[in-house]
């Protein structure tokens, strides 16, 4: 069984961007104790700064059912791209939406995600253990 975690902007930064809202922790060692966590599942890892980028690896996987889902966590394009949003509609995969930090929290134009209406459902606010609740709730 596979899993894809697609990260978006700013988000291969992990461990150095602003460590006091994103922790100090790399994507690195969070994939490696994923995979460590779940030897059975192959987890795949992509991260992109780019819109299109992001949409072309979604529609990649998207009809694949050898893939069990997508985590995704679109950093901020989660508050702007009707374009990822419609890239979510469009493929067969469950996404689940992931944010390390809890975005609601935050300041209010964080409080708006165009994706979650097209998700299965949303994970925010448990650090980078966000993206293994994001995988459970995928099994
Ligand atoms: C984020 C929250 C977004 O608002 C922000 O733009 C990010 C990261 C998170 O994981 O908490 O880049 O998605």
């Amino acid at each position: 069984m596979k899993i894809l975690i697609i990260n978006g902007p700013n988000l291969n930064l992990l461990g150095r961007r602003e460590p006091g809202i994103y922790g100090s922790n790399t994507m690195e060692s969070c994939l490696a104790s994923l995979r460590r966590r779940y030897p059975d599942i192959d987890i795949e890892y992509f991260q992109s700064n780019s819109e299109g980028a992001l949409i072309d690896r979604i529609h990649a996987v998207g009809f694949d059912d050898t893939y069990r889902g997508i985590v995704l966590n679109a950093g901020a394009y989660t508050h702007t791209s009707l374009a990822i949003a419609d890239a979510i509609s469009a493929i067969t995969l469950p996404v689940v939406e992931v944010h390390i930090s809890n975005v609601a929290s935050r300041e209010p134009i964080r409080h708006t995600s165009l994706i979650t209406s097209v998700c299965r459902g949303v994970i925010a606010g448990f650090g980078l253990d966000s993206y293994r609740l994001g995988i459970e709730s995928l099994l």
